[in-house]
């Protein structure tokens, strides 16, 4: 595997010329991101470019979606990712409407689709945290506005678009970066894993047994590492995994809606907890990385993820900047923007 070494923050691009962000505003306006699969690697591309842009020139964008509505239903708790898209929309010009779901599963009270035939009538944009991701492809189907997905039990896009622009910050860029995952092959893993292969790193993904990532998303995610001339491996043994890591990341053991599982997994996942000794035998500089919340001393230790190696709350930053670029693509905002026109 080749590797980055190099810490050094993407120029500033001009962003109004890149032909990936004028395709994907032409292609995306209207669509939905229930998956990474859903986009092309130019696509991913163009929305960290964008993501780039947004964070450094947040003003260029300030009224880029004037009086767009969002709504957030979410049956699942969130931080991160209900403001991320809440500030998000809001220093665009936009406004969001949450809508708690936790006690009224969505399709529970009306069917999905009659959700969706409503929803429609008022808002731009739904965004969907759900237990179920046919939930959110469901709401896709029969929602005439673009319906994102704001985490599943198969997938967490956003997630991994900030992800990836927090790697392409620290090292330039994402191709060629050794990156691993340890622990549980769930959302957050697949949707990291078919990102890194969308952008061309070297992927590697260390599960206990029985806990290894779903085997479509390994299908899928080998296939476009192939056309990107990346790598996939899978293993079960974390030591192995992180040798050569540039970036090493983990997620909770035990995600929402597994919880009934937690005293079968702690055991099972105790081996592939991140700590300072799993990172030191990681690439000398290589990064910590975490979706967050983190179980503290669980999945990885206070010193790694207060440590000089973390970014995970660098990750968290970006969490917004990624989904204001991605909202400006699916909502046609930057037609709104005098620099594009
Ligand atoms: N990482 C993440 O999605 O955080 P929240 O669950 O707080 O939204
Ligand atoms: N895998 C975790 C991610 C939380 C952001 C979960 O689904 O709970």
């Amino acid at each position: 595997m080749s590797s980055k070494t190099a810490v050094a923050r993407p120029e500033t691009l001009p962003v109004e010329k890149d032909p990936d962000i004028l395709a994907a505003a032409s292609r995306l306006a209207g669509e939905d991101l229930c998956s990474i699969a859903d986009l092309s690697s130019s696509e991913v591309r163009a929305i960290l470019k964008l993501g780039h842009d947004v964070k450094h020139n947040p003003r260029t964008y300030r009224h880029a979606l004037d009086a767009k509505q969002m709504v957030l239903m979410f049956e699942k708790a969130s931080l991160r990712t209900r403001l991320a898209f809440e500030t998000g929309i809001n220093t665009m010009g936009g406004n969001a409407i949450f809508v708690d779901q936790t006690n009224s599963p969505l399709g529970e009270r009306e069917s999905i689709a009659d959700v969706a035939r409503n929803v429609e009538r008022w808002v731009d944009v739904i965004v969907l945290r759900t237990y179920a991701h046919d939930t959110i492809t469901e709401m896709a189907a029969n929602a005439r506005v673009p319906v994102i997905n704001a985490l599943s039990d198969f997938e967490h896009p956003c997630q991994a678009l900030a992800d990836f622009m927090t790697i392409e910050e620290r090292f330039g860029s994402a191709e060629g970066v050794n990156f691993t995952f340890v622990g549980d092959g769930n959302n957050v893993c697949h949707s990291l894993m078919l990102t890194g292969a969308q952008l061309g790193a070297n992927v590697t993904v260390a599960t206990p047994r029985g806990y290894s990532p779903d085997i479509e998303i390994v299908t899928i995610a080998r296939e476009i590492c192939e056309r990107n001339h990346g790598e996939l491996r899978l293993m079960q043994d974390p030591h192995a995994a992180v040798k050569e890591a540039d970036a090493v990341y983990t997620d909770v053991c035990v995600s929402m809606g597994f919880e009934h599982e937690s005293t079968k997994r702690q055991p099972i996942f105790r081996p592939f907890q991140v700590n300072e000794a799993l990172m030191a035998e990681a690439r000398p500089g290589a990064v910590f990385m975490h979706c967050l919340p983190a179980r503290r001393n669980e999945e990885v230790t206070d010193a790694v993820l207060d440590g000089p190696q973390s970014i995970a709350f660098d990750q968290a930053e970006n969490r917004m900047h990624a989904q204001k670029a991605l909202l400006l693509l699916l909502l046609g905002g930057l037609a709104n923007v005098a620099s594009f026109q």
